[in-house]
């Protein structure tokens, strides 16, 4: 194959990378929230990371999200400790009472689904905001942003301004992109201090 037609083969990279990033502020009993399950993939990590002493919130706004991440998380036999909830992240303040160690939010639609049910700027601000607010000191939070289509775009734009603004003696915001790719997913790693 010409290297023109060669598929960019980083984008697992930057997934395993997130989780690493993930990994190294979550311990067994902490407490995790995946904003956008999908498929379950990250919920199911983020179960599997904080053990049967822990406990993971998960949100989407799709009946066929909980019910593929329900079969996932049987599938992998992984602990009991995940509360799947059928509503928008951007209430995410409604369901989760207590400090979170660590959120993941990867936007965008659910592969193999619907393409116009898709995360949106003003629910994505939101929940982004309430996941800064409820992030414990020594917690992370991942945002993984998929610019390829106009409203991915659109969320980038906002949440990098957002971000810009927030107290740099409390948080970094690392944005991690592959810039001769501009069209490629990226994300931005949130630590609290
Ligand atoms: C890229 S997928 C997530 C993939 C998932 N992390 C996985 O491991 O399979 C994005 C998901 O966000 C969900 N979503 C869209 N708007 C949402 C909202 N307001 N609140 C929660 N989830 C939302 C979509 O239904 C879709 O399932």
């Amino acid at each position: 194959m010409d290297n023109k037609n060669k598929k960019i083969g980083t984008m697992i990279d930057l997934l395993l990378l997130q989780k690493e990033f993930i990994m190294r502020h979550l311990a067994p009993g902490g407490v995790a929230a995946d904003f956008t399950m999908g498929n379950g993939n990250d919920t199911a990590f983020l179960s599997r990371a904080v053990g049967e002493s822990g406990r993971v919130y998960a949100f989407d706004i799709q009946s066929k999200a909980l019910e593929s991440t329900r079969r996932k998380l049987l599938a992998e036999g992984c602990p009991d400790n995940v509360t799947l909830i059928h509503d928008s992240h951007a209430n995410a303040a409604l369901y989760i009472k207590e400090p979170i160690n660590a959120g993941m939010f990867n936007l965008g639609y659910l592969p193999g689904g619907d393409k116009l049910i898709t995360t949106m700027t003003s629910s994505t601000m939101q929940a982004v905001r309430t996941a800064i607010e409820l992030l414990a000191p020594g917690g992370a939070i991942t945002v993984a942003v998929y610019p390829g289509h106009a409203e991915g775009k659109a969320e980038g734009v906002e949440l990098a301004r957002y971000f810009a603004t927030l107290d740099k003696h409390i948080f970094t915001c690392t944005e991690v992109r592959i810039i001769n790719s501009p069209a490629s997913p990226y994300f931005t790693l949130i630590e609290k201090i």
